[in-house]
C-alpha cells in the first residue's frame, strides 16, 4: 500500500465520514468455553454498583488480610483500592499454584536462535528460581520493602524472575525497555532512587547477539551526574556459566548473578505481605513535556484488575497456551505476559527476538509447535507480517481462538487480515485500548459477549465508564460523529496512583482538565484525562483517534516531542529543533525532525548524521527519525512559538492552511520545496492527530 493509500484509509480521519464496519460475531464454540458470557456483567458493574463491584476482581486473589474499605477517596484523586487488605503479588503468582499446578510450565520460553531448545519452567522451577534470586537480593544486596530497583534487561525469562523477586519482597521495580539507550536508563535510575540496577550481558535480535552490559556503565555514569549512587550492578548472563559482554566488569560494583546464586542454591525466602496500596512497580512513560514520569502502581488494585481482565478480556483457562508478542519492558508485558496470566496459572510464552528473524514464518512456527491458542500483538507488527508473508500463517498448523490488538489504531484492512489469515476465520478479535497509566484495559468488547467491529476497541470494559467530553467540558453524545477528548468517569484498581515524587504533575496532567470542583473527595468529580481523542458510534463502541497532545505513538511506543527535540539539542551546531509525526506504512507515526542551526554553521549530511546518532544515544534506536531536515529558520508565530502543526502538514502533504498571520510566512513554502520537491503537490486528507499535533499549550 502506498503512503498516499495509508493517510487516506488512517484510522485517525474519520470523525464525520466514518464508515461502519460490520459486525463479526464469536463463534458458537468460542462462546461455549469462554470465562465470562453473562451480558448481565455490564449491569453488575454499572455506576450503581461502583466501586463494590470489583470485588469480583479482588476475590480473584489470595489474600492474607481481607481490606475493609474497597475505595477510599480522602486524597482525591490520588485513589487508594482495597485498603487494610494484606498481600504478595509474588505469592499470588507463584506459591499458590504449587498444590495443585507444579508440575505445569508457567514460563515457555523462545530464544532467537532456532537451534537453541525452548525451556519450559514449571511453576515449581519458577518458585526455585525466584526464592533464590529473592533471597540474593535480600542477603546480598540489602534490598527490602519500598526500595526501588532498575531493571534493564531484555526477553528472557531471569527477566520475569528478578520483577517475582522485587515483588516478593515487596520491593518496587523499574523496568526500563531493553531497546532504551544506557542515558535513558540513568535518567530512570536517578529518578527512582534505585541503588541497585540488574542487568544482562548481551542478548540476540535479528541473528546479532548484541552487546547490553556496557549501557550499564553509561547508566550508572549519568545516574551518579544526577546524584544518584547505584552500589551493585547484578549482571545476568545469556548463557549460564559464560560471560558474553566486551564490557569489563568493575570490581566490587559489577557481580554475575551466576557466581553469586551458588551460596543461595535452596535458599527460601517468606513473602513479604504488604499493604493493598504499596507501590508494586514504577513504568516510566512520555509526556507532553519534561522527562519521562513514573507511573507508580499499586499492589492489590493493580493485581485484582490484571487478573480480573485477563481473565474475561482475555479468556485465559489455566489450559491455555498464551502467547503475547510483547516486550516486558512495556506495561502490555507487565500486566497481560507476566502479572496477569501467572496470577491465573496460566502458560505464558516469552519470545527473546524479532518476528521476522530468521524469516516471516517464525511467529506461527512457534504457535504451531507450542500450540499456542491464544495470540496478542500490535498492529504495527501485524501490518509487518501482513506485508512481509501475507500467506504465510495457513502454512502452519496452529489455531487460535483468541486475539488482540493494542497500542494503536488498527486500520480495517489489516484487522480483516488478522482476522482471516492469522485467525484464519475462527479466532475472536478484542482491540484493547489503554495506557501506561491504566495498568489494564480501558475499552474492548467482551469477547462473547459482543460481537467485534473492525477499527473500534469497543465499548468500556466492565466498571470502566468512559465519556467523550469537548474542549469546555461538555458530553459529546454517542453517534454525533463528532470527536472529543475521551475521559474515565470513574476511578478503576488499574489505575496508577500517582508519578513517583510528583503529585503535582500527576493531577495537572491527567486530573485538572475537566475536574469539576477541585477540593471534591468525590471521585465523580475527578474525570480521568487520557490524551486520546475518540468518537463513539451509536452502539457505545469507541473508535479511538490517537494522542491529543504532543506525544508520538511509533510502533506503539510513546515519545514525547519535548524528549526528542532535547535529544537533537545536544547536538552543538543545532539552534532549534521541531519533531512532528509522519504516517508511516508500517509504524504508524514516525517522527520527522526539523532543526535550525546556530550562525556560521552549514546543512549538510554530516549534521543529520549527528542528530539521528544523538536521538540513538540518549533515547534508544527506536526513536530514530525518518528525515533530519536541517532549514532555514523555523516557522513561528509572532510571540515566538514554533508552528509544529505547519511542519506536520508539510511532512504528510496535508493542506497547510493560512499561515499569512505567522511571523514569517515566507519559510514556509522554502520548507515545503526542500520537503516535498519542487512544484504542487497535491494535498492529502490528513487524520486528526496529525492536523491538530503541536496545537496544546
Ligand atoms: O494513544 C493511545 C494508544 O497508545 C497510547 C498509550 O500508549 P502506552 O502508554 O505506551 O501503552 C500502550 C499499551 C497499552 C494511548 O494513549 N493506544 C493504545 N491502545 C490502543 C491505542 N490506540 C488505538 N487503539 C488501541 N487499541
Amino acid at each position: 500500500m502506498s503512503e498516499e493509500e495509508i493517510i487516506q484509509s488512517s484510522e485517525a480521519q474519520i470523525a464525520v465520514h466514518w464508515k461502519e464496519e460490520e459486525y463479526i460475531y464469536p463463534s458458537a464454540q468460542f462462546i461455549a468455553q469462554a470465562n465470562m458470557t453473562e451480558p448481565h456483567v455490564y449491569e453488575r458493574f454499572s455506576l450503581e454498583c461502583f466501586p463494590e463491584c470489583f470485588k469480583e476482581y479482588a476475590d480473584m486473589l489470595t489474600w492474607y488480610q481481607y481490606w475493609h474499605t474497597t475505595l477510599d477517596t480522602s486524597d482525591a484523586p490520588c485513589w487508594k483500592w482495597f485498603v487494610g487488605g494484606r498481600i504478595n503479588v509474588c505469592f499470588n503468582c507463584v506459591d499458590r499454584h504449587l498444590p495443585r499446578n507444579k508440575n505445569k510450565a508457567a514460563i515457555l520460553y523462545v530464544p532467537e536462535p532456532e537451534d537453541e531448545p525452548h525451556v519450559a519452567l514449571t511453576y515449581q522451577e519458577l518458585y526455585v528460581r525466584v526464592n533464590e534470586f529473592a533471597a540474593l537480593l535480600k542477603e546480598f544486596a540489602e534490598i527490602k520493602a519500598g526500595d526501588r530497583i532498575t531493571i534493564h534487561m531484555p526477553m528472557v525469562p531471569e527477566l520475569p524472575i528478578t520483577m517475582l523477586a522485587c515483588a516478593r519482597l515487596g520491593a518496587i521495580h523499574s523496568v526500563v525497555f531493553g531497546g532504551f539507550s544506557g542515558k535513558a536508563c540513568g535518567e530512570r535510575i536517578a529518578d527512582s532512587g534505585s541503588r541497585v540496577l540488574v542487568t544482562m550481558d548481551g542478548y540476540y535480535r535479528n541473528g546479532k547477539l548484541l552487546e547490553h552490559k556496557e549501557k550499564a556503565d553509561t547508566a550508572l555514569e549519568v545516574a551518579q551526574e544526577k546524584g544518584q549512587a547505584v552500589d551493585k550492578v547484578l549482571v545476568w548472563s545469556r548463557y549460564r556459566g559464560k560471560y558474553v559482554s566486551k564490557a569489563p566488569m568493575v570490581k566490587d560494583r559489577d557481580y554475575l548473578v551466576g557466581d553469586l546464586l551458588k551460596d543461595y542454591v535452596g535458599k527460601r525466602v517468606d513473602p513479604v505481605s504488604v499493604p493493598a496500596e504499596a507501590p508494586l512497580f514504577l513504568m516510566y512513560t512520555s509526556g507532553t513535556t519534561g522527562s519521562p514520569k513514573g507511573c507508580q502502581h499499586s499492589t492489590g488494585g493493580y493485581l485484582a484488575y490484571v487478573t480480573g481482565t485477563s481473565k474475561y478480556v482475555q479468556d485465559i483457562h489455566p489450559e491455555d497456551v498464551y502467547w503475547c508478542m510483547a516486550d516486558i519492558g512495556w506495561i502490555t508485558g507487565h500486566s497481560y505476559i507476566v502479572y496477569g496470566p501467572l496470577a491465573l496459572a496460566a502458560t505464558s510464552v516469552m519470545y527473546e527476538g524479532v518476528p521476522t528473524y530468521p524469516d516471516v514464518g517464525r511467529p506461527w512456527r512457534i504457535a504451531e509447535q507450542l500450540d499456542v491458542n491464544i495470540f496478542h500483538t500490535a498492529p504495527t507488527t501485524i501490518r509487518m507480517l501482513r506485508k512481509a508473508g501475507p500467506d504465510e500463517p495457513q502454512k502452519y498448523n496452529y489455531h487460535f481462538k483468541h486475539m488482540t490488538t493494542v497500542g494503536e489504531p488498527i486500520e480495517p484492512e489489516v484487522w480483516q487480515w488478522y482476522y482471516q489469515a492469522v485467525g484464519k476465520g475462527e479466532a475472536v478479535i478484542v482491540d484493547t485500548w489503554w495506557q501506561t497509566e491504566t495498568g489494564g484495559f480501558l475499552c474492548s468488547t467482551m469477547p462473547a459477549i459482543e460481537p467485534m467491529k473492525a477499527g473500534s476497541a469497543g465499548p468500556g470494559v466492565p466498571g470502566v465508564h468512559p465519556v467523550i467530553y469537548d474542549e469546555d467540558g461538555n458530553e459529546v453524545e454517542a453517534g454525533s460523529a463528532k470527536a472529543g477528548n475521551i475521559c474515565i468517569r470513574n476511578p478503576w484498581p488499574g489505575a496508577f496512583q500517582t508519578i513517583w515524587g510528583d503529585r503535582e504533575r500527576y493531577v495537572s496532567t491527567y486530573y485538572a482538565k475537566y475536574c469539576k470542583n477541585k477540593g471534591s473527595k468525590d471521585w465523580r468529580d475527578w474525570p480521568y484525562f487520557t490524551g486520546d481523542g475518540a468518537v463513539q458510534s451509536q452502539d457505545g463502541y469507541f473508535r479511538i483517534l490517537g494522542r491529543v497532545d504532543d506525544v508520538i505513538n511509533v510502533a506503539g511506543h510513546r515519545l514525547g516531542t519535548k524528549e526528542l527535540e532535547s535529544a537533537s539539542l545536544t547536538v552543538q551546531e543545532v539552534a532549534e529543533a521541531a519533531v512532528v509525526p509522519l504516517a508511516d506504512e508500517l509504524k504508524g507515526r514516525i517522527p520527522d525532525m526539523y532543526v535550525s542551526l546556530k550562525p556560521g554553521y552549514e546543512a549538510g549530511q554530516e549534521i543529520e548524521g549527528k542528530v539521528v546518532k544523538a536521538i540513538e544515544t540518549i533515547i534508544g534506536k527506536m526513536a530514530r527519525p525518518k528525515h533530519v531536515y536541517v532549514v532555514p529558520d523555523m516557522p513561528k508565530t509572532r510571540s515566538g512559538k514554533i508552528m509544529r502543526r505547519v511542519l506536520a502538514a508539510i511532512s504528510n502533504t496535508m493542506d497547510i492552511g493560512d499561515v499569512t498571520t505567522l511571523a514569517n510566512p515566507e519559510i514556509v513554502e522554502e520548507i515545503r520545496k526542500m520537503v516535498q520537491g519542487e512544484g504542487v503537490v497535491a494535498t492529502k486528507e490528513g487524520s486528526e492527530d496529525l492536523k491538530h499535533f503541536g496545537e496544546e499549550g
